[in-house]
Protein backbone atom coordinates (compact mmCIF):
# COMPACT_ATOMS: atom_id res chain seq x y z
CA UNK A 1 0.00 0.00 0.00
CA UNK A 2 1.65 3.43 -0.97
CA UNK A 3 0.85 5.10 2.33
CA UNK A 4 1.82 8.54 1.46
CA UNK A 5 -1.04 8.89 -1.63
CA UNK A 6 -2.97 6.93 0.22
CA UNK A 7 -4.11 9.69 2.82
CA UNK A 8 -7.17 11.24 3.37
CA UNK A 9 -5.33 14.53 2.83
CA UNK A 10 -3.96 13.62 -0.68
CA UNK A 11 -7.73 13.41 -1.97
CA UNK A 12 -8.82 16.58 -0.41
CA UNK A 13 -10.20 18.42 -3.34
CA UNK A 14 -11.83 22.11 -3.37
CA UNK A 15 -13.87 24.29 -5.32
CA UNK A 16 -15.53 27.80 -5.96
CA UNK A 17 -18.02 29.41 -7.27
CA UNK A 18 -19.51 32.36 -7.57
CA UNK A 19 -23.32 31.97 -7.57
CA UNK A 20 -25.06 33.74 -11.06
CA UNK A 21 -28.63 34.32 -11.94
CA UNK A 22 -28.34 31.21 -13.87
CA UNK A 23 -28.03 29.27 -11.55
CA UNK A 24 -31.01 30.44 -9.70
CA UNK A 25 -34.60 29.59 -9.02
CA UNK A 26 -37.54 32.44 -9.04
CA UNK A 27 -36.85 32.97 -5.48
CA UNK A 28 -33.08 34.22 -6.50
CA UNK A 29 -31.54 30.85 -4.82
CA UNK A 30 -29.21 28.35 -6.19
CA UNK A 31 -31.23 25.78 -7.84
CA UNK A 32 -30.96 22.61 -5.99
CA UNK A 33 -30.06 20.51 -9.04
CA UNK A 34 -26.83 22.80 -9.80
CA UNK A 35 -25.59 22.43 -6.75
CA UNK A 36 -25.78 18.64 -7.06
CA UNK A 37 -23.63 19.07 -9.99
CA UNK A 38 -21.26 20.62 -8.20
CA UNK A 39 -20.81 18.29 -5.39
CA UNK A 40 -20.81 15.39 -8.00
CA UNK A 41 -18.18 17.19 -9.42
CA UNK A 42 -16.18 18.07 -6.40
CA UNK A 43 -16.53 14.68 -5.31
CA UNK A 44 -15.36 13.02 -8.27
CA UNK A 45 -12.21 14.94 -7.99
CA UNK A 46 -11.51 13.48 -4.47
CA UNK A 47 -12.21 9.61 -5.21
CA UNK A 48 -10.17 10.36 -8.92
CA UNK A 49 -7.30 11.64 -6.39
CA UNK A 50 -7.63 8.58 -4.47
CA UNK A 51 -8.72 6.00 -6.61
CA UNK A 52 -5.63 6.88 -9.60
CA UNK A 53 -7.49 4.40 -11.93
CA UNK A 54 -8.58 5.04 -15.45
CA UNK A 55 -11.60 7.01 -14.31
CA UNK A 56 -14.55 6.90 -11.26
CA UNK A 57 -18.35 7.02 -11.55
CA UNK A 58 -20.95 8.02 -9.43
CA UNK A 59 -22.75 5.72 -8.21
CA UNK A 60 -24.95 7.07 -5.44
CA UNK A 61 -25.39 10.25 -3.67
CA UNK A 62 -27.49 8.39 -1.07
CA UNK A 63 -27.42 11.48 1.49
CA UNK A 64 -28.03 15.21 1.02
CA UNK A 65 -29.12 17.81 3.06
CA UNK A 66 -30.08 21.45 1.47
CA UNK A 67 -29.30 23.42 5.18
CA UNK A 68 -29.52 27.07 3.85
CA UNK A 69 -30.26 28.69 0.81
CA UNK A 70 -27.16 30.00 -1.27
CA UNK A 71 -28.17 33.92 -2.75
CA UNK A 72 -26.86 35.18 -6.35
CA UNK A 73 -23.94 36.33 -5.76
CA UNK A 74 -23.20 34.30 -3.07
CA UNK A 75 -19.10 32.79 -3.07
CA UNK A 76 -20.10 29.18 -2.78
CA UNK A 77 -16.94 26.63 -1.30
CA UNK A 78 -16.97 23.08 -1.55
CA UNK A 79 -14.56 20.06 0.22
CA UNK A 80 -14.31 16.81 -0.48
CA UNK A 81 -12.55 14.60 0.89
CA UNK A 82 -12.78 10.63 0.82
CA UNK A 83 -14.00 9.10 3.98
CA UNK A 84 -13.41 5.58 3.34
CA UNK A 85 -12.52 3.31 0.19
CA UNK A 86 -13.43 -0.11 0.03
CA UNK A 87 -13.34 -2.61 -2.51
CA UNK A 88 -13.49 -1.13 -5.44
CA UNK A 89 -15.63 2.09 -4.38
CA UNK A 90 -15.66 5.31 -2.31
CA UNK A 91 -17.66 6.93 0.00
CA UNK A 92 -16.52 10.86 -0.51
CA UNK A 93 -17.65 13.38 1.74
CA UNK A 94 -18.61 16.64 0.59
CA UNK A 95 -19.29 19.94 2.45
CA UNK A 96 -20.52 22.97 0.59
CA UNK A 97 -19.93 26.64 2.33
CA UNK A 98 -20.51 30.31 1.81
CA UNK A 99 -18.05 32.35 2.40
CA UNK A 100 -18.51 36.04 3.39
CA UNK A 101 -16.05 37.58 1.30
CA UNK A 102 -15.01 40.21 3.56
CA UNK A 103 -14.31 38.76 7.19
CA UNK A 104 -14.04 35.23 5.32
CA UNK A 105 -16.01 33.20 7.66
CA UNK A 106 -18.11 30.42 6.06
CA UNK A 107 -21.80 29.25 6.54
CA UNK A 108 -22.92 25.98 5.96
CA UNK A 109 -25.24 24.89 3.39
CA UNK A 110 -24.68 21.66 2.86
CA UNK A 111 -23.82 18.01 3.51
CA UNK A 112 -23.20 14.94 0.97
CA UNK A 113 -22.01 11.48 1.11
CA UNK A 114 -21.70 9.85 -2.76
CA UNK A 115 -20.57 6.49 -3.45
CA UNK A 116 -18.00 6.71 -6.71
CA UNK A 117 -16.24 3.04 -8.39
CA UNK A 118 -13.26 3.07 -10.26
CA UNK A 119 -13.75 1.58 -13.19
CA UNK A 120 -11.46 0.89 -16.17
CA UNK A 121 -11.78 1.76 -20.29
CA UNK A 122 -14.31 -0.79 -19.86
CA UNK A 123 -16.40 0.44 -17.11
CA UNK A 124 -15.92 -2.53 -15.01
CA UNK A 125 -14.84 -1.63 -11.37
CA UNK A 126 -11.06 -1.84 -9.98
CA UNK A 127 -10.04 -2.42 -6.96
CA UNK A 128 -8.27 1.01 -5.10
CA UNK A 129 -6.13 1.30 -2.07
CA UNK A 130 -7.93 1.52 1.88
CA UNK A 131 -7.67 4.90 2.47
CA UNK A 132 -5.49 5.50 6.09
CA UNK A 133 -7.47 8.22 8.39
CA UNK A 134 -5.29 10.54 10.09
CA UNK A 135 -6.87 12.67 12.45
CA UNK A 136 -10.06 12.35 14.57
CA UNK A 137 -12.22 13.95 12.08
CA UNK A 138 -11.35 11.68 9.52
CA UNK A 139 -11.21 8.67 12.04
CA UNK A 140 -14.51 9.53 12.79
CA UNK A 141 -15.90 9.77 9.19
CA UNK A 142 -14.21 6.66 8.31
CA UNK A 143 -16.07 4.66 11.19
CA UNK A 144 -19.51 6.39 10.01
CA UNK A 145 -18.58 5.52 6.11
CA UNK A 146 -19.10 1.91 7.24
CA UNK A 147 -22.24 2.32 8.52
CA UNK A 148 -23.95 4.20 6.00
CA UNK A 149 -22.14 1.36 3.49
CA UNK A 150 -24.39 -1.38 5.70
CA UNK A 151 -27.47 0.98 5.56
CA UNK A 152 -26.76 1.87 1.73
CA UNK A 153 -26.16 -2.37 0.83
CA UNK A 154 -29.39 -3.85 2.51
CA UNK A 155 -31.65 -0.64 -0.05
CA UNK A 156 -29.20 -1.22 -2.94
CA UNK A 157 -29.73 -5.11 -3.00
CA UNK A 158 -33.65 -4.63 -2.19
CA UNK A 159 -33.47 -2.28 -5.09
CA UNK A 160 -31.90 -4.52 -7.66
CA UNK A 161 -34.28 -7.02 -6.78
CA UNK A 162 -37.23 -4.74 -7.68
CA UNK A 163 -35.52 -3.41 -11.13
CA UNK A 164 -35.51 -7.30 -12.19
CA UNK A 165 -39.98 -7.71 -11.44
CA UNK A 166 -40.37 -3.44 -12.17
CA UNK A 167 -41.80 -1.90 -15.40
CA UNK A 168 -40.52 1.12 -16.70
CA UNK A 169 -44.39 2.61 -16.38
CA UNK A 170 -44.05 4.83 -13.09
CA UNK A 171 -47.46 6.07 -13.41
CA UNK A 172 -49.51 3.53 -11.59
C1 LIG B 1 -21.53 1.81 -10.38
C2 LIG B 1 -21.35 0.57 -11.25
C3 LIG B 1 -19.99 0.58 -11.93
C4 LIG B 1 -21.45 -0.65 -10.33
O1 LIG B 1 -21.41 -1.77 -11.14
P1 LIG B 1 -21.93 -3.19 -10.61
O2 LIG B 1 -22.06 -4.10 -11.77
O3 LIG B 1 -23.10 -2.99 -9.72
O4 LIG B 1 -20.67 -3.68 -9.83
P2 LIG B 1 -20.58 -4.46 -8.46
O5 LIG B 1 -21.86 -5.12 -8.06
O6 LIG B 1 -19.35 -5.31 -8.60
O7 LIG B 1 -20.28 -3.29 -7.42
C5 LIG B 1 -19.06 -2.56 -7.48
C6 LIG B 1 -19.02 -1.64 -6.31
O8 LIG B 1 -20.02 -0.64 -6.47
C7 LIG B 1 -20.78 -0.54 -5.29
N1 LIG B 1 -22.13 -0.14 -5.67
C8 LIG B 1 -22.88 -0.64 -6.66
N2 LIG B 1 -24.07 0.00 -6.69
C9 LIG B 1 -24.04 0.92 -5.69
C10 LIG B 1 -24.96 1.89 -5.20
N3 LIG B 1 -26.16 2.07 -5.75
N4 LIG B 1 -24.58 2.67 -4.18
C11 LIG B 1 -23.38 2.53 -3.59
N5 LIG B 1 -22.45 1.61 -4.00
C12 LIG B 1 -22.79 0.82 -5.03
C13 LIG B 1 -20.74 -1.94 -4.70
O9 LIG B 1 -21.04 -1.92 -3.31
C14 LIG B 1 -19.32 -2.34 -4.98
O10 LIG B 1 -18.47 -1.73 -3.98
P3 LIG B 1 -17.16 -2.51 -3.41
O11 LIG B 1 -16.43 -3.10 -4.59
O12 LIG B 1 -16.37 -1.45 -2.75
O13 LIG B 1 -17.67 -3.55 -2.47
C15 LIG B 1 -22.49 0.45 -12.33
O14 LIG B 1 -23.74 0.31 -11.70
C16 LIG B 1 -22.52 1.65 -13.24
O15 LIG B 1 -21.72 1.75 -14.17
N6 LIG B 1 -23.48 2.56 -13.02
C17 LIG B 1 -23.57 3.80 -13.80
C18 LIG B 1 -22.60 4.86 -13.28
C19 LIG B 1 -22.77 6.17 -13.99
O16 LIG B 1 -22.85 6.22 -15.19
N7 LIG B 1 -22.84 7.22 -13.21
C20 LIG B 1 -23.08 8.54 -13.72
C21 LIG B 1 -24.49 8.94 -13.47
S1 LIG B 1 -25.50 8.80 -14.90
Amino acid sequence: MDEQHSTVFASQAERSEVIFPGDSNSLGNLFGGRLMQFIDLVGAVAAYRHARSTAVVTASMDHLDFVAPVHVGDLLILKASVNRAFKTSMEVGVKAMVEDPKTRQLRHVSTAYVTYVAVDQSGTPVPVEPVVPETEHQKRRYNDAQRRRENRAEETARKRELRKVLTMDWHT
